[in-house]
């Protein structure tokens, strides 16, 4: 017996000393980061919020900052230390440090300068690449290559084809499903942006349905290994949806493959597809098999992309109309004004639209999908900015830290937008900063689909808006709020992949 106790007493010692050791290991590093950043002021946390860990568990001070700080904390920590670049560094499972920047300079400085200054941390794009490599979590060469195979797509014939379809599917919608109701009441906005289709044959979900679990689920179908997923009701639902999206892309593939017609093949997909076509491959290209082609669509087509961000986007700007109704009769006007005939609008009309531009743009600024950009930095360098004195500083960065743009830091900085806080669409009126709104990223690396998004944005808004007037829709169980309130309520939003609104509830009353 006493052998044995002293046996586990001296495995407790054993036991203890290595934890202790790796504790005294965690905090000299942590210093040692701490000092080559030259101890620039921000966040100090035991666990980090990039792990997996760090992404499921909620923000607790000293613990864990949360994945969701950038928009939940805004410019707040950069104006508690009157600088608009801070650090933020964790011990926890290492010493990991990175600069969070919401200055326009240092932005423009960064997005600006070729990819080998400033490249992308690959390390932290693996959650894009569950379907294989793309577009955007690419660099260098590779990633030269991708954009010479997409740039067509975004042409100025497809952007008018964006303007029409856009219309066409908003008149679709008010001469079926909403035909011949006077209000129209929809429970979560999103689910209008995503309206219910029927399920092809050979298929069990709809594509938006397997698109939205995917990417909902995104964190579960990286976390559980493919094997559990069979073992509970929502691992299941996401493996279904997740194969089903294969299906779709294949078949989607193979549609463009066999299609003969012009008019079918002038989108990004059949870009992709027509590139990847043995007679225009340049010498020494290799044809990539079908889920080759399928890794390489995915972001760019749909996920968070095409489809998501813009469809969060445009839910933003309903609830910000319907809680300004004043806002919203402006525009109403200024559509009046432009289509003073009452004429459905076409492409040419969208410079005109000024108003419903300013619209969209105001709700990416205040609900930007993508809250950060990272980068990081391939060499000893330093940024030179001033502080909130107006005094020069510079800021010591070294090469391998990771650099993040926080894009709600930058869009509710006082400096660059005055009274951030308010929805104030006319502030995009006019002459603006553009350096100061980061919503598509920005520089070489910024968003490829950036026009197409606008196109849409302004399209949609400008229909809806023609035809009828939002609201917030009126339930028993928040009858005694008051405007603030309901206003919280509504605009709550939550960070994953990208931000969307939690549950936002809208009624569409058709105009007279
Ligand atoms: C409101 C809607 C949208 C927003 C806010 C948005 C935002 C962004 C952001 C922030 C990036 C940079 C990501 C990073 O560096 O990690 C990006 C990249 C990209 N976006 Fe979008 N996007 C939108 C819509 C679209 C659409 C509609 C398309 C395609 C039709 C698209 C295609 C792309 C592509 C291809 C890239 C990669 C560019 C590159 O790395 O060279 N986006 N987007």
């Amino acid at each position: 017996m006493i052998v044995t106790g002293l046996s586990l007493e001296t495995l407790s010692i054993l036991v203890g000393s290595v934890v202790a050791l790796r504790a005294l290991q965690l905090f000299l590093d942590f210093r040692r980061l701490l000092a080559n950043i030259h101890h620039l002021p921000g966040h100090r946390t035991i666990l980090s919020s990039s792990t997996v860990l760090g992404r499921l568990l909620p923000p607790t001070p000293l613990l864990i900052l949360g994945h969701d700080h950038f928009w939940l904390l805004k410019h707040g920590p950069f104006a508690e230390r009157g600088l608009d670049i801070i650090s933020a560094v964790a011990c926890w499972p290492k010493a990991m440090g990175s600069m969070l920047i919401a200055d326009v300079n240092v932005i423009k400085d960064i997005v600006w300068s070729r990819g080998e200054r400033f490249p992308k941390p690959l390390g932290q794009y693996t959650v894009l690449t569950f379907f294989g490599e793309n577009i955007i979590a690419s660099e260098g060469n590779e990633w030269k290559r991708y954009r010479k195979v997409v740039a067509p797509g975004f042409s100025e014939k497809n952007k008018r084809l964006v303007w029409d379809a856009t219309t066409q599917i908003m008149l679709d919608l008010f001469d079926t499903m909403w035909a011949g109701q006077e209000e129209v009441v929809v429970n979560h906005s999103v689910d209008l942006t995503f309206p219910d289709d029927v399920i092809p044959l050979g298929h069990q979900l709809t594509f938006k349905d397997a698109l939205r679990t995917v990417t909902q689920d995104l964190t579960l179908t990286i976390l559980v290994p493919r094997w559990a997923m069979g073992l509970t009701k929502s691992f299941r639902r996401a493996r279904l949806a997740f194969d089903e999206l294969h299906r779709y892309l294949t078949e989607m593939i193979h549609e463009r493959q066999e299609s003969k017609d012009e008019e079918d093949n002038n989108d990004l997909l059949s870009s992709l597809v027509s590139a990847n076509d043995n007679e225009n491959l340049s010498k020494g290209e290799v044809r990539l098999s079908d889920s080759e082609l399928i890794g390489k669509l995915q972001f760019q087509t749909l996920a968070e992309h095409d489809y998501i961000t813009t469809a969060h986007a445009l839910s933003f700007a309903f609830a910000l109309l319907a809680l300004h109704p004043d806002k919203q009769e402006e525009m109403y006007q200024h559509i009046k004004h432009v289509l003073s005939d009452g004429r459905i609008p076409t492409y040419d009309d969208m410079p005109s639209l000024t108003y419903s531009s300013a619209v969209f743009n105001e709700a990416l600024r205040m609900f930007p999908p993508v809250c950060a950009v990272p980068k990081s930095s391939a060499e000893d360098t330093t940024f030179t900015l001033t502080d909130v004195n107006g005094t020069l500083k510079t800021v010591v960065v070294p090469k391998g830290l990771d650099l993040i743009l926080d894009v709600p830091g930058l869009h509710y900085n006082p400096k660059y937008w005055e009274d951030p806080f308010a929805f104030k669409p006319e502030r995009f009126l006019g002459d603006w900063n553009r350096d100061a709104f980061l919503a598509f990223s920005g520089g070489y690396r910024g968003c490829a689909g950036r026009k197409f998004a606008e196109t849409e944005g302004a399209a949609v808004l400008t229909i809806l808006i023609s035809q009828y007037i939002i609201s917030i829709k009126d339930e028993p169980q928040f009858a005694g709020e008051t405007y603030e309130q309901r206003k919280a309520r509504v605009l709550d939003a939550r960070s994953m992949l990208t931000l969307a609104p939690t549950r936002l509830p809208l009624v569409f009353r058709r105009r007279t």
